[in-house]
């Protein structure tokens, strides 16, 4: 375990959110990091269903409120976050919340950036493109959040060997696993240095 004072995390996600999960049972056992809330853009995401599970806050804005007021950014504030991991979270983050939290938003992606990054890049589209252009090897990107989708600084990326045989979903397999893997010590590291 890594020492640091006691630091707050608050996630995003707008899907099945298994990274929320996995990043949540990490920190389980590390009373020094505390899971804040997850929020999410979709009232039926399945990662509500695993905050439940859980025992985790969970909130529901709608995209009008996120891109559009400052809600989201109230609220964030009122819980006060040292950083804000977006885990499968598929909204472009306004550039109140980035002005508001510098260097304090982070993001994964699933694929080795600056290749297959960008506004429609996401889950499988972003397998079939690393399939469809028979890439022998993809990844994980974890980077800081700018303006444009992809881009921030990259803080860590991971690699895993494909095969021709590999399909649309054994791709997206190898990546979840490099995620849940990679994804909550990077977390820890950051947290550390603060
Ligand atoms: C992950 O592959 C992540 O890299 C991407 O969205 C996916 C989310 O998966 N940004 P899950 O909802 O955590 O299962």
């Amino acid at each position: 375990m890594v020492a640091f004072p006691t630091k707050r995390v608050v996630l995003f996600a707008s899907g099945s959110g298994s990274n929320v999960e996995n990043i949540v049972r990490y920190f389980r056992d590390r009373p020094n990091v505390t899971i804040a809330a997850v929020l999410t853009n979709k009232r039926d995401a399945k990662v509500l269903e695993r905050c439940d599970t859980l025992n985790i806050s969970a909130l529901y804005f709608n995209k009008t409120a996120f891109s559009q007021t400052d809600c989201v950014l109230e609220v964030l504030k009122g819980l006060d976050p040292d950083l804000i991991v977006l885990a499968g979270f598929l909204l472009k983050v306004p550039q109140r919340l980035i002005r508001n939290f510098p260097d304090k938003i982070i993001n994964i992606h699933p694929a080795l950036l600056p290749k297959y990054g960008g506004k429609g890049m996401y889950g499988s589209h972003v397998h079939r493109a690393v399939k469809q252009n028979c890439e022998k090897e993809t990844g994980i990107s974890i980077h800081f959040v700018n303006e444009n989708y992809d881009e921030g600084a990259i803080i860590h990326q991971a690699k895993t060997a494909l095969s021709p045989e590999d399909s649309v979903a054994s791709i997206a397999q190898k990546v979840h696993q490099l995620e849940y893997e990679h994804f909550p010590k990077v977390i820890e590291q950051l947290l550390a240095r603060q």
